[in-house]
């Protein structure tokens, strides 16, 4: 490790060329998906033995040669196994992006549960409608309305967790090979949804202001001269998962004044935005166009992401479409959860918590930051971001994220390698660090580790070269408890 104090440089996410991922692997079939990623069985028998094979299943999976299609997108990656490690206790993670929960008066959060059960166990314990419980939508178009979002609770659908929207989202409008614009890096869950459905996604590049209306518009440019219909653009606009960046005011009707005129529609997604550090919150995209912008938000960071509550906020006809696909996929959204959050709603202090939740998440911030700035070799830059949970961290030129982990994990740090937020798996120069769990003087400790491991990668580099670039064509899904 050098002890010299650096500046630090601000990452600025590379433009890129718009990969297609997960839909033309998806197109091409199970023969596209690389070795690596296949299930170890399924590697084995060559041509007509290989289909055999399948047809029979095998020991590990009798039933591997049975699943559509769309199943062989969903592969779970190679570090999944290292996070189940990461969870140890002596290890500092800096890789899930969980809430800081154990902040919520927990005994007072009990006491009003054991109360629900008590006075309206009836209809917390039954069976709801598949839109959501009317008096929790009309306390979420109070909160949206914080971003300027001008909502009636009937524009609101409730879901189980804002994943669920997305999932909903994706099975209602997109068909195999479709293309989705989505930044590059994007969300993880996000990009996971969109395989599932074997979306084709395109990214956009961003930089330290969010999404960059130039790229945008370049993009849908080349995909209309090619002849590709955009299904829509899916973006996090506050506090980015997980580049950390916002996109900037200035930008705002840019983005929404292109995508309307390509007749784009827009998923803004937003469990950030009131995890904001110095600032009020932004206006929402929504708040300027109700027809063109569908709205995703959650209570996973606000409140507990335990009860899985999530909302879309969408145009009358896509909502109703959302709730003919909750109905199917679920039959209704939990009522114990929706009526937990709404009586959390009337009867907490929860604009007080959220305060607590800014003020902690931003001494962890300044922790994370005043350590990377203390000890990052040289060569490194990362993101500053403003609120929310992440730090986008950019690797000295030959290191790779991917192939460092197993090392990280063993000098007992873990963060997630930057290849699980593009959907071809480009990105491991990346990775992304949250700061929301552990405490100040155990992010402290975690950063000092990482920066030995990657001085000890530096010096191996400078030894041996670099191991080139890494190339698993997938959506790397890390796996539970790394949202
Ligand atoms: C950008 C983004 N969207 C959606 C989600 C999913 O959140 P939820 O817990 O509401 O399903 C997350 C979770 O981390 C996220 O970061």
């Amino acid at each position: 490790m050098s002890g010299t104090r650096r500046q630090p440089e601000r990452s600025t996410p590379q433009r890129r060329t718009p990969a297609r991922g997960a839909s033309r692997r998806a197109a091409a079939g199970a023969a596209a998906v690389p070795e690596a990623a296949r299930p170890a069985d399924e590697t084995a028998p060559p041509g007509n033995a290989r289909q055999a094979h399948q047809q029979r299943g095998s020991r590990l999976d009798p039933h591997v040669g049975r699943y559509a299609e769309r199943a062989h997108g969903m592969v779970a990656s190679e570090i999944r196994a290292l996070f189940a490690v990461a969870a140890r206790p002596e290890i500092v993670s800096l890789a899930g992006g969980s809430p800081y929960v154990t902040a919520l008066p927990l005994d007072v959060v009990g006491d009003m549960i054991g109360q629900l059960v008590t006075d309206r166990g009836s209809t917390a314990l039954q069976y709801c409608t598949a839109d959501g419980d009317p008096g929790l939508r009309e306390k979420i178009c109070e909160i949206m309305a914080l971003e300027g979002v001008r909502a009636h609770p009937d524009d609101v659908i409730v879901t189980v967790g804002s994943q669920q929207a997305l999932d909903l989202l994706t099975r209602i409008f997109v068909d195999p090979g479709d293309v989705i614009l989505a930044e590059a890096p994007s969300y993880v869950g996000a990009l996971g949804a969109f395989a599932a459905y074997q979306a084709d996604v395109v990214h956009v590049a961003m930089d330290d202001d969010g999404l960059i209306p130039e790229a945008l518009e370049e993009t849908i440019g080349k995909l209309a001269a090619a002849g590709r219909a955009i299904k829509f653009l899916y973006t996090v606009p506050n506090f980015h998962n997980p580049a950390g960046v916002t996109l900037a005011s200035s930008r705002r009707p840019r983005i929404l004044e292109i995508c309307q005129r390509a007749g784009v529609l827009v998923i803004e997604d937003n469990p950030y935005g009131l995890l904001g550090f110095d600032r009020e919150p932004m206006r929402a995209l929504r708040a300027d166009d109700c027809d063109g912008v569908i709205y995703l938000g959650s209570f996973s960071k606000t409140f507990a992401s335990g009860v899985r509550v999530g909302w879309a906020a969408a145009p009358p006809a896509v909502r109703d479409k959302l709730v003919l696909a909750a109905e199917s996929a679920v039959l209704c959204h939990p009522s114990f959860s929706q009526l937990a959050v709404r009586e959390y709603l009337s009867t907490q202090p929860w604009r007080e918590q959220i305060k607590t939740f800014r003020e902690l998440y931003r001494e962890r911030r300044d922790a994370m930051l005043s350590s990377l700035e203390a000890l990052m070799p040289p060569g490194c830059r990362w993101t500053r971001p403003a609120g929310g949970f992440y730090v986008w961290l950019k690797v000295p030129d030959g290191l790779d994220t991917k192939a460092m982990l197993p090392r990280a994990v063993s000098s007992r740090v873990a963060y997630v390698p930057g290849t699980g937020f593009y959907a071809d798996g480009s990105g491991a120069e990346y990775m992304r660090l949250a700061y929301c769990l552990p405490p100040p003087d155990r992010i402290r400790e975690g950063i000092r580790r990482l920066a030995g491991v990657m001085e000890a990668e530096i010096e191996l580099r400078d030894t041996f070269g670099s191991g080139g670039t890494h190339d698993n064509m997938g959506v790397d899904t890390p796996g539970p408890g790394t949202p």
